[in-house]
């Protein structure tokens, strides 16, 4: 498959002046770099016909079968501009393995690990210039899978696409690495057993934005999912992972059950909290267990992290009935933001890879 050809035809590039007018404060992927990318999948000839082409509209017929039952996976990675000018992605080939993950529950063909790379480094090599070189910016790369075949009875297609596309970002949340409040949804769930929570599919984050809305209603910038069946196990965020801190050091963040998304920041931060010789646990961890152990102080921070939000300081957890959890001026927590200072040095190039998840595609100078 790694034989695959590209082809690849130029955009004309934004004007240079517009495009450092972005690049100077980039929101998150509010705009798109130059040029995306495009790979075809049928059921007889495989995945065929990768292009780099111009960023802009792709045309869907109205009865194209994604716009009707949701058939959609998508991932979320980032490029960073290094000191030395050189741009890596971090551990593409993660999102690539989960990518495929989540393509086997959504019945969208798998697409091969080293394809899926190489369309990201095409398209970072191809709008190198978009890589932002700010403090916390980045380009937000997003490859995604569609159902692409026309027809209206309720089957997996036979015809896909895969595109890559990306947009300059900066801190996820408004106002930057500050503690932020979190809304505990209540009767909304996000997922199910045995449903697509573990799964990345357009569909779960449509259900997270009604709960989302509410959040926000109520002052929070994110919800929190319990899980449906006690509605006080904690699942994760609408948008990213989840993690307690002990007073002990101990790090506490839901199992991997089947509903949450196992987030490749998650995986990293338990990697070098291990590093650390702190203790992690994965297991199922309760409402209840947080707001009695921020009480008695044996919890002392909490923290969201995924590769849009990087590690968020959690400040507070709202609910229905008031506020649940208020870490007050202790929040951010200390470990909180080493480990994201740990492993923003990493992505950024000022600290050293220890487990090579830095992946470069364009080199110094
Ligand atoms: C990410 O962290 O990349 C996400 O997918 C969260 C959100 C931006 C959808």
């Amino acid at each position: 498959m790694s034989e695959l050809t590209f082809t690849r035809t130029p955009a004309t590039p934004l004007p240079d002046a517009e495009r450092e007018a972005i690049l100077r404060d980039p929101g998150f992927a509010d705009s798109f770099t130059d040029h995306m990318v495009s790979i075809v999948w049928d059921r007889d000839t495989g995945w065929h016909d990768a292009e780099v082409l111009p960023y802009g509209p792709i045309e869907l017929d109205p009865a194209s079968s994604v716009l009707h039952y949701g058939q959609e996976i998508f991932e979320g990675l980032k490029a960073y501009r290094h000191p030395n000018g050189e741009i890596v992605a971090f551990r593409p080939e993660a999102n690539a393995r989960r990518l495929n993950e989540s393509a086997r529950r959504l019945a969208l063909p798998e697409i091969p690990e080293e394809l899926f790379v190489r369309a990201v480094e095409e398209l970072v090599r191809a709008d190198a210039d978009w890589v932002p070189s700010g403090a916390d910016q980045s380009l937000y790369i997003r490859p995604f899978m569609i159902a692409y075949e026309n027809f209206l009875g309720v089957r997996s297609a036979e015809r896909a696409r895969f595109l890559v596309i990306a947009g300059p970002a900066g801190s996820y949340f408004p106002g930057g690495v500050k503690p932020v409040s979190i809304w505990l949804s209540g009767d909304l769930a996000r997922a199910g057993r045995g449903g697509t929570g573990s799964a990345k599919c357009g569909g779960n984050y449509a259900s997270s934005l009604l709960p989302t809305r509410i959040a926000k209603e109520h002052g929070c910038q994110q919800v929190l999912f319990t899980d449906s069946a006690t509605d006080d196990t904690i699942d994760e965020l609408g948008g990213m992972n989840i993690f307690l801190v002990r007073a002990d050091g101990t790090l506490v963040t839901p199992r991997l059950n089947g509903n949450i998304l196992d987030g490749v920041t998650r995986r990293s931060l338990i990697a070098l909290a291990k590093d650390r010789g702190h203790a992690v646990e994965e297991r199922d961890v309760t409402v209840s267990e947080w707001r009695d152990g921020v009480a008695d102080g044996s919890i002392t921070e909490a923290f969201a992290c995924g590769t849009a939000a990087v590690i968020t300081p959690i400040g507070r957890l709202v609910g229905e009935a008031g506020t649940i959890v208020d870490f007050g001026d202790r929040a951010p927590g200390e470990l909180t933001m080493s480990l994201r200072e740990e492993l923003t040095g990493i992505q950024f190039g000022t600290v050293a890879d220890r487990h090579g998840w830095v992946h470069r595609i364009v080199s110094a100078g």
